[in-house]
């Protein structure tokens, strides 16, 4: 079998060098296992009409990167423009905060037509693709329309949101009927799926039936598969990155003091602004706290031309610093601000040095920073994870503190008590997330997800045979049963 995989963010990564992404982060290591072909942008663009799109070709671990330089005339109407400024706030919730053209949405769509066709050079007969993400919810359509038969399958990283907050995004209809030349959809939590089943039965007049529904495009099957990571590698990297310099500097700096941790990009769907504010009202609530415990916020930078995120950023900044002006003493500053990103190397580190980590949005897809945090505890004294109960990965971490973001009473209250949590209990929920996050590992949310394409495909094969498809390492080596559609 030959896995195309395509996503608009690439890892090329080495353990240090900061990821800006969890989508990125999470599929380098399956990816350089799988032998899978995984195309992206290389962050580049390129004027005029190309001859060929791929820019760069390099051998990952036992995959292959294969960088396209999008088209300069579209970019940023793609990019900044209809994904980030309209798909994103939409998905996030955030109707507020769309802002799109017209042209910005004939850009994204030339950008998936641009990327469909330089995916036609890896199509075997034997291909599947597995496309990935809000920047490419059309490009299956584009694939279909350019005479693809493979198996293409498409997971949704972000929340899908309820059908009145996807009915701001103009041509919302066009995209969602695009969507359903895809024959897979995955979506991170039964949420996301349940919304986007009500969406299109009131938006395209379609049922779904077992899981699957049937459009013009044929059959496409609706499903659920959260995404993981691989808990035991994290947790050695954690291990051995406590004696990293940046994480012994900043133990030697904390005197006995207790530390809670935030790692975030700076994203108005991460929930900063009410988590400082729970932090102040924390102090302010319990002056014993002032001194015993602060908090190291990394915030990195991220989307910084699109208006919205430059006037977080300013908020965010302003906000910490009135809270250290305010609590602050000559010799203790209650909140480290750090505007930079990390390489998991050292963030595995930082929170393993950290007895509370915060991982409060007030919206998200998965969100791997939960996950990653809990598996760089140490075993014997675990740190207690606060988590917004409004990330995908409460659903399976709900032995965390579960917080409303929207409270910062109550979060100023949970966080107070997490500081002071006793340690039989906190090993206690530890043992119960480390359970399940060993369970749903990236690995397995890879095989999974493939597992269902490619069978999918062998059902349909009994209507309209296709080629059977070799047996390769995704036959042997990865896949497993027990993929969770519904
Ligand atoms: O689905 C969200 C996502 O792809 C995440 O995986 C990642 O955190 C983020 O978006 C990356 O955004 P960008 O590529 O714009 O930095």
């Amino acid at each position: 079998m030959n896995l195309v995989v395509v996503s608009n963010r690439v890892a090329r990564g080495k353990a240090n060098e900061p990821m800006t992404g969890g989508l990125a982060a999470a599929l380098l290591p399956v990816v350089e296992k799988s032998g899978a072909v995984w195309v992206g942008s290389s962050g580049r663009v390129r004027d005029g009409a190309q001859t060929e799109p791929i820019a760069e070709i390099e051998q990952i671990g036992e995959g292959t990167l294969a960088l396209l330089d999008l088209p300069a005339a579209h970019y940023a109407g793609y990019y900044e423009g209809f994904a980030n400024s309209a798909l994103w706030p939409a998905l996030h919730s955030r109707s507020d905060l769309i802002s799109v053209s017209h042209d910005d949405y004939r850009s994204y769509r030339e950008v998936n037509a641009f990327v469909a066709r330089a995916l036609l050079r890896f199509q075997k007969p034997d291909t599947l693709f597995w496309i990935q993400d809000y920047h490419f919810l059309s490009l299956g359509a584009e694939l279909r329309t350019l005479g693809v038969k493979s198996p293409i399958g498409f997971f949704l990283h972000t929340p899908w949101p309820a059908r009145c907050v996807i009915d701001s995004v103009p041509n919302h209809r066009d995209l969602v009927t695009a969507m359903l030349a895809y024959d897979l959809i995955g979506f991170q939590t039964e949420d996301d799926r349940e919304n986007f089943t009500a969406c299109i039965r009131t938006d395209l007049g379609l049922q779904v039936r077992d899981g699957v529904v049937r459009s013009l495009h044929g059959r496409t099957r609706l499903a659920v598969f959260p995404i993981g990571i691989d808990a035991d590698k994290f947790a050695q990297q954690a291990a051995k990155a406590v004696a990293h310099p940046d994480v012994s500097r900043l133990r030697r700096s904390l005197n006995g003091e207790k530390l809670a941790i935030g790692v975030d990009r700076l994203d108005y769907s991460k929930g900063l602004v009410n988590r400082v504010n729970a932090f102040d009202r924390m102090w302010t609530m319990h002056p014993s706290l002032l001194r015993a415990a602060s908090l190291l916020q990394i915030a990195t930078p991220s989307r910084e031309s699109i208006e919205a995120y430059g006037n977080l950023q300013s908020e965010v900044a302003r906000l910490v610093s009135e809270v250290n002006g305010r609590h602050g003493e000559v010799d203790w500053t209650p909140i480290r601000y750090l505007n930079k990103g990390y390489g998991q190397g050292v963030l595995a580190g930082l929170y393993r040095s950290a007895q509370v980590g915060v991982v409060t949005p007030l919206h998200d897809g998965m969100n791997l920073v939960a996950k990653e945090y809990v598996a760089a505890q140490s075993p014997v004294d675990p740190g207690v994870l606060v988590l917004s109960k409004f990330a995908g990965a409460a659903n399976e971490l709900d032995a965390a503190l579960l917080v409303n973001p929207h409270d910062i009473d109550g979060m100023a209250r949970t966080i107070a008590t997490a500081l002071s949590m006793p340690l039989n209990e906190r090993r206690m929920r530890y043992e119960i997330m480390m359970t399940k996050l060993r369970r749903h590992s990236i690995q397995q949310w890879f095989a999974d997800f493939v597992e269902t394409l490619r069978d999918g495909d062998a059902a349909e094969a009994e209507i309209d045979p296709l080629p059977a498809a070799p047996a390769g390492f995704l036959a042997g080596r990865m896949l497993s049963p027990g993929a969770r559609y519904h």
